[in-house]
């Protein structure tokens, strides 16, 4: 390592998004290496409204690795941050910064420390795979800094170790996670089965049911279904084989007709095997008004030509062939009202362009609509209408990106710690 300053600093920047299974990850076969029972499929969804921006930084002067998430310092000592710190590491190359005349060979990475600043542009834990958009940005951005020569297959085996599905936002558009069968994890790793181009006119709307953090974290949830759940066996062997094929099918063809099929049984099958879990898991459905909330969401739109689908939080995804959604959006907005308090530009959020043809711009549109029969005041449903924070008007988005504006930077290129 040579530079012709003392002290210095580098650093890279970049941005991943998150995505939503259309075909569930839920069972691990390997816990520590993150391998899934089977294969999934998911949408990655557009940076601009679910993503993860990262910075990473190395200098001689740092003495110890280092993050803070959303501002705050969280520690680095857990296996999942070791795993990939220490397997992108293991790949490094040469380094060289002519301008600032610094030379880092590949193996000083042993010995040098990094800083990681990252910020999540949506509610961190509340079901919305933070953690699969910001393992997939850690470890993008690591090998960016790192100068790490490898294709993005294999630095998706390493997001996994992170976080299993954050494999799979590595790449943008449509995406399976080979669940593989070497014991090592070396094939489980994740593919692009479309570029978001494919099909650009899908819109995703996403109810953002609670933005708390999640009271049981997927990783137990997971485990006792693996422990407990005879169904899961059979959903593992006899049924995600031939749906994954069925999904890559509707994929290819644009035939959004089987697509939604395949996403709501699979979501239903998802459910069924969390059901199927010691209590542990199901605490989660067992509140009345979550369930009623989901109960609404499927009476009201399965009519529709709509694919939902739940996350391992409460929020739903809507997933339409075209912006038609944008009139179930208004739709949504009747039957989950947002409080008096709020008002449409904070509780429909995300692409201007699908508000704006749904008339959600104007609260007065709303509210000259009159509200559905069975929303009377004692009813149930009524209850749960306070329980949508907000939407979330999306589309499919790209992959990750490295974000070369210096003003884009979490972290201050001078002292090495958040902006
Ligand atoms: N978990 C949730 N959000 C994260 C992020 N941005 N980076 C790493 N881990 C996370």
């Amino acid at each position: 390592m040579t530079a012709k300053t003392k002290s210095w600093i580098l650093m890279a920047t970049g941005r991943s998004p998150t995505n939503i299974a259309v075909i569930k990850y839920w069972g691990k076969r390997d816990e520590a290496l993150i391998l899934p029972v089977n294969d999934s499929i998911s949408v990655t969804l557009d940076p601009d409204h679910l993503s993860a921006t990262t910075t990473v930084a190395v200098s001689p002067t740092f003495d110890c690795d280092r993050m803070w998430l959303n501002g705050k310092e969280i520690s680095l000592s857990g296996d999942r941050f070791q795993n990939c710190l220490r397997e992108i590491r293991k790949l490094a190359g040469d380094v060289e910064d002519e301008k600032k005349g610094i030379r880092i060979r590949k193996e000083d990475w042993q010995n040098l420390h990094v800083h990681i600043a990252s910020y999540n542009n949506f509610p961190t834990a509340a079901g919305l795979a933070s953690s699969a958009a910001g393992f997939a940005c850690l470890v993008f951005t690591l090998a960016k800094l790192m100068n790490v020569n490898e294709d993005h297959g294999k630095l998706s085996s390493i997001a996994r170790q992170g976080s299993g599905s954050a494999c799979r936002s590595l790449y943008g558009g449509f995406v399976k996670w080979t669940m593989g069968n070497d014991a090592s994890g070396s094939d489980s790793i994740a593919v692009q089965l479309a570029p978001e181009s494919h099909w650009s006119d899908l819109v995703i709307i996403i109810a953002v049911v609670s933005s708390k953090q999640k009271e049981t974290s997927s990783t137990t949830g997971m485990r006792d279904t693996v422990e407990t759940s005879p169904l899961l066996q059979h959903r593992a062997q006899c049924v995600v084989p031939a749906r994954v094929l069925l999904m890559e099918e509707a994929i290819r063809n644009h035939d959004f007709a089987s697509f939604a099929r395949m996403t709501c049984v699979d979501n239903n099958q998802f459910r069924a095997v969390c059901l199927d879990t010691t209590w542990t898991w199901q605490l989660i459905f067992l509140n009345t008004t979550r369930q009623i909330a989901e109960a609404c969401f499927l009476m009201k739109w399965i009519i529709f030509e709509v694919a939902y689908t739940f996350d391992a939080g409460l929020n739903a995804a809507l997933i339409s062939p075209n912006r038609k959604v944008a009139g179930l959006a208004s739709k949504a907005a009747i039957c989950f009202p947002p409080s008096p308090e709020n008002d449409l530009a904070s509780y429909v959020t995300g692409d201007k362009s699908i508000i704006y043809e749904a008339g959600l711009q104007s609260m007065k549109y709303v509210e000259a609509l009159p509200p559905p029969p069975e929303y009377k005041d004692e009813s149930p449903c009524q209850k749960s209408t306070r329980d949508v924070s907000y939407f979330i008007c999306t589309k499919l988005g790209t992959g990750p990106k490295v974000l070369t504006e210096e003003s884009l930077a979490l972290i201050n290129p001078t002292t090495g710690l958040p902006m």
